[in-house]
């Protein structure tokens, strides 16, 4: 057995946690010889309920979990943390786009990026989950003075799962035969999913699809699935949504095999887009490092999408300037 490594988890009270959680104790993200000391942020006034989370995490005896904190305290969350997990956030309801929660939510980031700045492991690795992810790892990035802004990454690593089983069920493969998808941008209604350099089983997947179905069909149905998913259930998508973040960990820690995923990460200039947003990129990673995947062509249909996700991250950018130091 390795030496246990710390994961804070914000929000664990929340419905996403719930599922979160769980999956980390058993080994999922970090793997079966990890051991974890589970570090539990949630609100005063979710304390008592985040008790009864401890308690069934206990009742589990998980042989993987060395520890468990739950605090309302961020700095005591985060001491020494290796990997963060940022849910805690108000999630929206019917008819809200997610930017309609920066006021709410961005303001949650600033304290929490400065004690993850003065508490956490220098390699902390930090996952932004709550939304408006994108832009909410920009104001804790932007907080955590003392860390790279590299360390903060958002998710839109559900957005590449839905846009995997949606391509996957079309073509009648499993999800596994599916490579080089791409969610470009915000993870919001302008999001890119972009199948140009997909394979489905070796094959391109543009040579199995038409574009009538990319357009009218794929790319909406991606866009709007977690409004499809709170119209259904009533509340937005939980072990989904905390199945990608185990994914998005899992792979940053332990790596792709060459295989790409779309992590949201600070914007350097790749594909024109400038600095100064958290922006969806196509990446491999290896030694716990991501790494953009450079040189594919862009041709006028995506850059037209690739450019309006990013206009409207530079919106949301505008709207919480002052939260930025
Ligand atoms: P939830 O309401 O069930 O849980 C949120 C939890 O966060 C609550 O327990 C609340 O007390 C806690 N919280 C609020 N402020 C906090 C703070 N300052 N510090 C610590 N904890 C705090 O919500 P949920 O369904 O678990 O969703 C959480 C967030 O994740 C929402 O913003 C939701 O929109 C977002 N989300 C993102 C994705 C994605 O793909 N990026 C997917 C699904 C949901
Ligand atoms: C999702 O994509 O399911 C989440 O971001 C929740 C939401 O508000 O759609």
């Amino acid at each position: 057995m390795k030496k246990p490594v710390k994961v804070a988890i914000t929000g664990a009270a929340g419905q996403i946690a719930y599922s979160l959680i769980f999956r980390i104790a058993s080994g999922s993200m970090l793997g079966p010889d990890q051991p974890v000391i589970l570090q539990l942020l949630d609100i005063p006034d979710s304390l008592e309920k985040l008790k009864g989370t401890v308690m069934e995490i206990d009742d589990c005896a998980f042989p993987l979990v060395s520890g468990v904190v739950a605090t309302a305290d961020p700095m005591e969350a985060f001491d020494g943390t290796d990997y963060a997990l940022l849910v805690g956030a108000r999630p929206r309801g019917p008819g809200m786009e997610r930017k309609d929660l920066l006021t709410a939510n961005g303001a949650i980031f600033v304290p929490q990026g400065k004690a993850l700045a003065a508490k956490a492991s220098r390699d902390v690795k930090v996952l932004v989950v709550g939304n408006p992810a994108n832009t909410n790892a920009l104001i804790a990035a932007s907080a955590a003075k003392s860390l790279d802004p590299k360390q903060f990454t958002a998710m839109v690593r559900l957005d590449h799962n839905r846009a995997i089983s949606q391509l996957a069920t079309k073509t009648g493969v499993s999800g596994n035969d599916i490579d080089k998808i791409i969610i470009w941008g915000n993870h919001s209604s302008t999001q890119y999913p972009d199948i140009t350099s997909t394979t489905v089983a070796g094959k391109p997947a543009k040579s199995l699809v038409d574009q009538q179905w990319i357009e009218s069909d794929f790319i909406p149905t991606v866009q709007q699935r977690g409004a499809a998913i709170i119209k259904a259930r009533g509340l937005s998508s939980a072990a989904s949504a905390a199945s990608a973040a185990v994914d998005h960990m899992r792979d940053w820690a332990l790596g792709t095999n060459g295989k790409w995923v779309s992590m949201g990460i600070p914007s350097d200039g790749s594909y024109g887009i400038k600095p100064g947003v958290v922006y969806g990129y196509p990446v491999t990673c290896k030694d716990g490092k991501y790494e953009i995947v450079q040189g594919l062509p862009i041709d006028a249909f995506s850059r037209a999408r690739m450019d309006a996700t990013d206009a409207e991250l530079r919106e949301e950018r505008a709207a919480i300037e002052d939260l930025l130091a």
